[in-house]
């Protein structure tokens, strides 16, 4: 993309670039690196690499990610491009990433999978972008992310599967969003977070912000009142810093079940039902075993001492207990053996 000098250039192209200021003034910064090593082997060939091992992709138009990362890249600058989206595994080669700056980009899309590999990064900046929305688990792989900024986003939703358990995770900015409630979860799964960034965004102030303001009044902060996140709805609550709710404020809301107490009986419902449906078959043919092997018992208790009888009487077919239905003759030769 990028020439190593100027003296290097045929002329007419020079020309040409000269015709076209902008074009010259966008590629002037990149120039200008001198302590940066441009294309040296393990450096993606638009970027400066530093011997630390951070690459510097910043202010280059880059519309993609620049091919040629490696693990040797610690730190990986792309702020002030034209990203629009991460595809997954977009940055599978440099999994030894500490630092990702995307911060003025113009992304709007990122794969749940764009940040597979990145098990060691600390540091993500996704500030200054157009994301709407974060697919479920997009985080997830980043087990030891201390700082997420996604401040200066379009978000006005924010799930807690997006975040995932992020068990170092110090600091969260979400300032200048578009959220007006935080889900339930979102906080439950981020036990090391001291520090949280609310401004700017439309907060409603209901019961469902309950957890948040709790959390706030845990962690206070000696924030300026420019930080300090505020309600915009309800009207006659706009204005009220979110902090100063004390919990009694929320003794009318009714605790809502969480996600897990719904699956619960969700599960537990159908499930329930299934197994007293088993329980009542298998007691059912149980018993009806049961009985008829009594009665088969019975029978054959009731059967045994005529034949015996039969037997030692001589007269055989022509006994006068023999003729007639079984029902009968069961019912006949107890009498039979009683009387004999
Ligand atoms: C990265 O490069 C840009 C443009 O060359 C420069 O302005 C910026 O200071 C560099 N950043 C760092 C951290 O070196």
């Amino acid at each position: 993309m990028r020439s190593p000098s100027f003296s290097s250039w045929p002329p007419p192209l020079l020309l040409l670039l000269l015709l076209h200021p902008w074009q010259v003034c966008a590629q002037a910064p990149s120039l200008a690196t001198s302590s940066g090593v441009s294309g040296a082997p393990d450096c993606p060939e638009a970027c400066a690499c530093a011997p630390g091992g951070q690459a510097n992709c910043s202010a280059l138009a880059l519309s993609a990610v620049p091919a040629g990362l490696s693990r040797r890249v610690r730190a990986l600058l792309l702020d002030h491009n034209r990203l629009g989206s991460l595809p997954p595994g977009a940055f599978a080669d440099a999994d030894a990433l500490l630092r990702l700056d995307l911060r003025e980009n113009e992304l709007r899309w990122v794969h749940a999978r764009a940040f597979w590999g990145l098990g060691a990064l600390q540091r993500l900046d996704l500030s200054a972008n157009r994301l709407e929305a974060l697919a479920p688990g997009t985080f997830g792989p980043l087990r030891a992310l201390r700082t997420l900024s996604l401040a200066g986003n379009r978000l006005a939703r924010l799930e807690p599967a997006a975040l995932g358990a992020l068990p170092l995770l110090r600091a969260l900015s979400l300032q200048d969003n578009a959220l007006s409630a935080l889900s339930p979860g979102l906080l439950a799964g981020l036990p090391a977070l001291d520090a949280l960034r609310l401004r700017g965004n439309p907060w409603t102030c209901d019961c469902a912000l309950r957890p948040l303001c709790t959390w706030l009044r845990r962690h206070p902060r000696p924030a300026s009142e420019a930080e300090t996140p505020v309600c915009v709805s309800p009207g006659r609550l706009a204005r009220s810093p979110l902090a100063a709710f004390p919990d009694a404020a929320f003794r009318h809301c009714a605790r809502p079940l969480s996600p897990r107490d719904l699956a619960m009986i969700y599960l537990l419902g159908p499930a329930s039902f299934l197994a007293s449906l088993v329980a009542c078959l298998a007691l059912g043919s149980a018993l009806t075993a049961c009985r008829a092997r009594r009665r088969r018992r019975q029978r054959t208790a009731a059967h045994r001492p005529p034949r015996r009888s039969l037997d030692l009487d001589p007269g055989g077919p022509a006994s006068p207990a023999n003729a007639g239905s079984p029902a009968e003759a069961g019912l006949g030769r107890p009498l039979e053996v009683l009387f004999q």
